[in-house]
């Protein structure tokens, strides 16, 4: 039996479409920048590893808050955490790092004191933020809802 032509070209369109957007998708990242992406990354899955506050700000908050911390507007809004008058309180923020807050996932349980204290420092001491006051890991402590503990 000779195969139908219509059904020739029908697949002939599929493949030639498939190819096409194949084409057309993004290019993988050049190799430099590989490694900035895994850096990003914890060695741990189920902790972050990272001590330092930028490097916990570049693993965690800036998927969603951006280089710049001045957030994202789109499908969900992220807000920013330049120039926002709520970053006054190293309580508030420290707070929705453990517990979430509303849209944002919780980080409580894959973060110690240290490095909870660690962030909230780096983002109310950068992006134009100049609080003075730090917080210490024991007030981490203290913010720590009883299931984390
Ligand atoms: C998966 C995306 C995501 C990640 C990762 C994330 N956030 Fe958020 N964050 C959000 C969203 C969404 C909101 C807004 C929640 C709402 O109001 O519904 C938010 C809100 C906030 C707020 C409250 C801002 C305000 O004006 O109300 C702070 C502070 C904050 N995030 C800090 C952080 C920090 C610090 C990190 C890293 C430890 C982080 N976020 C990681 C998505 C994220």
């Amino acid at each position: 039996m000779t195969p139908n032509p219509l059904y020739l070209f029908a697949a002939l369109t599929v493949l030639a479409t498939g190819a096409l957007a194949q084409q057309t998708s993004t290019p993988p990242p050049p190799a430099q920048d590989i490694d900035t992406l895994l850096s990003r990354f914890s060695d741990d899955p189920d902790h972050f590893t990272q001590t330092d506050g930028a490097d916990l700000y570049r693993a965690t908050c800036q998927a969603c808050h951006m280089e710049d911390g001045r957030g994202a507007m789109g499908a969900g809004a992220h807000p920013p955490l330049a120039g926002n008058p709520k970053m006054r309180s190293k309580h508030f923020l420290a707070g929705v790092i453990l517990t979430g807050y509303h849209a944002m996932p919780r980080f409580g349980h894959m973060m110690s004191d240290d490095q909870v204290a660690a962030v909230t420092n780096y983002v109310r001491s950068h992006f134009g933020n100049d609080f003075p006051d730090v917080i210490t890991a024991a007030e981490v402590a203290d913010l720590r809802p009883p299931e984390d503990e």
